[in-house]
């Protein structure tokens, strides 16, 4: 039986999930492979630290050169995070002659085109299916199985974190403070929550998506973000008058040969399958011009999960190692399809306005409205004392940016 060995970069949650996976499934993973995988070395700067894992020492190595300049090693997982070194490193990996595995959705966002390119040229595979949705299968459905497609639209809860927040805000009428603090009390949430509260992680996520799915290159950095942060307890409660449920949504949809996309908090209509995506589960609702409209779901993060999908990918190059394939196609990030990137879309939103309670202020805020073209599907108002009166107004296929009580409606 061939051994194939393998050198992982970092022993943080993934790492240990992946250690895991590959222990507790080895019988069933060998029988399916008829290979035998071994971790042999793994980079660890601190082998002081008790990481509550049962490793034997001598894996641990502290200087990458002992994994890179190893000739048994052929595959390495990169599992440090952050764009730097993780990229360094991944870079010198390839050009060692390694095929390189990752859960590294910001270093595959931001650089992933160079590491392409540099797979492609030293014939090497690059795969990262852990870093979109965790456990879910995402990458591989839409580069294999569903590859026949033209794809026209996506739509992902691609963050745990807000989705667990939100879920709670909505279940418990809690206050965003008050859920994130807990959050962060029960480890459901980072210290720094930034990245995944400002919808930063999402975005990174949804720029390998469109790549991906369309060919075309978006950074993270053009898709329009906004987070949940703005996002209050009287906007679900509102929202769910109207019969939706508010998600922080990652979308991006292909028409006419324009791409638009963007990362938002969003009214989903209660009977859309991601309305009842919740807790910190992930979910991507995916349409394809022949398969029609496809959703996944899944834990997308915890150790475990994370770690399933890095094994797949392990097994997915080993299996390719086995059969002297040096490189291959899958999981090929492509960035010049022929679509011209316009941002966000043209869509429906949700505002919501306090004003005072004088008579003739609807007709003055509904003549503005139609001023600017936009044109109204819906409104309820509530007085709120004797002073102040609350209006949630539901507007069509308009696009109305940097408006913080706005929230966009996924088109149903
Ligand atoms: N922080 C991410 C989340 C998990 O909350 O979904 C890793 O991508």
């Amino acid at each position: 039986m061939q051994t194939i060995k393998i050198g992982m970069l970092g022993i943080g949650n993934i790492g240990k999930g992946t250690y895991q996976t590959l222990e507790i499934n080895r019988e069933k993973i060998t029988q399916a492979t008829g290979l035998d995988l071994e971790i042999t070395k793994i980079l660890n700067r601190h082998p002081e630290i008790d990481r509550g894992i049962d490793i034997p020492r001598e894996k641990y190595v502290t200087d990458i050169k002992e994994i890179l300049e190893d000739p048994e090693i052929s595959i390495v997982v990169e599992l440090i995070g952050g764009i730097e070194p993780a990229t360094t490193f991944m870079a010198d990996a390839l050009r060692a002659g390694k095929h390189v595995v990752t859960a590294n959705k910001a270093a595959i966002a931001k650089n992933g085109q160079m590491l392409t390119e540099l797979a492609q040229k030293q014939q090497r595979i690059l795969r990262f299916e852990a870093s979109v949705a965790g456990g879910i299968p995402i990458l591989n459905a839409i580069t294999s199985a569903l590859i026949s497609n033209e794809f026209s639209s996506v739509q992902g809860i691609l963050n745990g974190t807000t989705n667990y927040i939100l879920t709670k805000m909505t279940e418990e009428g809690a206050s965003y403070e008050d859920v994130l603090k807990d959050a962060q009390k029960k480890g459901f949430a980072e210290a720094d929550p930034t990245a995944d509260v400002e919808g930063i992680d999402a975005a990174n996520k949804l720029s390998i998506l469109i790549s991906l799915l369309f060919g075309k290159g978006v950074g993270p950095d053009e898709i329009p973000t906004r987070g949940i942060s703005n996002v209050s307890s009287e906007d679900i409660a509102f929202a769910e008058k109207f019969g939706y449920k508010i998600k922080l949504l990652a979308s991006a949809t292909s028409k006419d040969g324009q791409l638009t996309c963007d990362v938002e908090p969003s009214l989903v209509p209660q009977d859309h399958p991601l309305a009842n995506v919740n807790n910190e589960y992930n979910a991507v609702y995916v349409t394809g011009n022949a398969v029609d409209n496809l959703m996944f779901y899944g834990k997308g993060a915890g150790p475990l999960p994370t770690g399933s999908a890095v094994m797949g990918d392990i097994i997915g190059v080993a299996r390719k190692i086995e059969k002297d394939a040096a490189y291959d196609l899958m999981s090929h990030l492509r960035y010049d399809a022929d679509l011209e990137f316009i941002g966000e879309g043209c869509n429906p939103y949700y505002i919501r306005l306090q004003t005072y309670d004088r008579p003739g202020i609807l007709g003055q805020i509904t003549s503005t409205f139609g001023v600017y073209g936009i044109s109204i599907k819906t409104m309820m108002q509530q007085a709120l004392n004797s002073e102040k009166t609350a209006l949630d107004v539901l507007i069509q296929n308009q696009s109305v940016a940097s408006v913080d009580n706005v929230l966009r409606v996924l088109n149903s």
